[in-house]
């Protein structure tokens, strides 16, 4: 099969041909069609986080499913689905407590059936979408209805999970609330999607790009700060007449953000860190003031998903127009044209790339 290939940081992407097995046990073949370019690929990509090479990166995928394994019962050939980057076993602790997305049964697996030049290539967070094919556990594929199209489907697996989710499951924002987003790429824009969704009364923007928060006021922001020429606190204290936010999302993965993102929030409020940040990274909070002002530092992975039953619900709510994935795309590319793709990123231009595979 066709993979974009990365051997490490500074190295540019190449197509290969990659060797895939059929799958195993409770395991299912599937053929990808699109998958979505997110900061998170990236991460690996730069080296900020550090996995196993050579890899497939690539997390944000959606397809069809081509074979099932033995012992494999809810999915068939035909399928549509959404992959998960976080399988989930249904045995372990975090799954029978109803917390599927911090399941690790699946993190330490290391066989990837996919190998080139006999050697065995990884799949970036048990997916690697960037690939005309990938081989995942049952419970890594979400069935979905057939008449959701693909190209939007594969930005559910993670930017709108992930920020519709830290919204409506992580915070749980009360209609009314004021909510602040800090960062508004693919992940940011869904958490102002999941405000608006949740009629937050105040949903204020902050990036550094004119073009995402003219996005953002599409989406639902009632205000906008550029975080680049004006003073983020002072502009969010303005907006809430001194008091700050109800609930601020951090959606860059950037330590000084995270702690501004922290600071605006009101007493008792909340802030949630969406963003993921580079390893090894430390921030700095006032741990009294904290405690005097129950104020509330909370991490949010997923959008706290369970895959098998939001993945649906939120089709269903682009179905009936209530969610907005087809604004998110701004590029459509193939597999070779991934590297401009992360310059793009690196540069802040665009909204979502798609990469177009099957
Ligand atoms: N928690 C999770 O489960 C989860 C899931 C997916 C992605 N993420 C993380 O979320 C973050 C965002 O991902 P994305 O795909 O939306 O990224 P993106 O690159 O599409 O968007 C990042 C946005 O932040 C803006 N930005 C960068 N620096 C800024 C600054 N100093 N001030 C204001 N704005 C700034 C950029 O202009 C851009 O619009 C990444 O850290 C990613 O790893 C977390
Ligand atoms: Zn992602
Ligand atoms: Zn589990």
């Amino acid at each position: 099969m066709k993979a974009a290939v990365f051997y490490g940081p500074g190295i540019p992407l190449t197509v290969e041909d990659v060797d895939i097995q059929g799958p195993g046990p409770d395991e299912v073949l599937v053929k990808i069609h699109y998958s979505g370019v997110c900061h998170s690929d990236y991460r690996v990509l730069t080296g900020d986080w550090e996995y196993p090479k050579p890899m497939i990166l690539g997390h944000e995928g959606a397809g069809t499913i081509e074979q099932v394994g033995e012992n494999v019962k809810g999915l068939k050939v035909g399928d549509h689905v959404i992959l998960s980057w976080i399988p989930s076993c249904k045995k372990c602790f975090h799954c029978i407590s109803g917390r599927p997305h911090l399941c690790e049964s699946y993190e330490t697996k290391t066989e990837t059936r996919r190998s080139l030049h006999g050697k065995p290539v990884y799949p970036e967070f048990r997916v690697g979408s960037f690939a005309e094919y990938a081989i995942v556990p049952e419970s890594g594929a979400i069935k979905i209805r057939d008449d959701m199209p693909l190209d939007k489907a594969c930005l559910i697996g993670c930017s709108v999970m992930t920020g519709v989710g830290s919204v409506i499951n992580t915070a749980k924002v009360e209609p009314g609330s004021s909510v602040l987003v800090v960062g508004c790429g693919g992940v940011g824009l869904s958490i102002v999607q999941g405000a608006a969704l949740t009629s937050a009364s105040k949903i204020i923007a902050a990036d550094l790009n004119e073009e995402k928060l003219k996005k953002a006021v599409e989406f639902g922001a009632t205000h906008t700060i550029h975080s680049g020429k004006n003073d983020l606190i002072e502009e969010v204290m303005r907006m809430t007449d001194g008091v700050g936010v109800d609930y601020s999302f951090e959606a860059i993965g950037n330590v000084k953000t995270i702690e501004i993102a922290y600071e605006a929030i009101r007493t008792g409020g909340t802030a949630v860190i969406v963003g993921q940040a580079a390893s090894g990274q430390k921030i700095s909070i006032d741990p009294f003031e904290m405690s005097d002002r129950e104020k509330k530092l909370i991490g949010c992975n997923y959008g706290s998903a369970k895959p098998d039953i939001d993945f649906p619900k939120l089709i269903d709510l682009y179905m009936m127009k209530k969610l907005d994935v087809d604004s998110m795309i701004s590029h459509v590319v193939g597999l070779e044209e991934l590297n401009e793709a992360f310059e793009r990123m690196k540069k802040g231009k665009g909204l979502r790339t798609i990469v177009k595979i099957g």
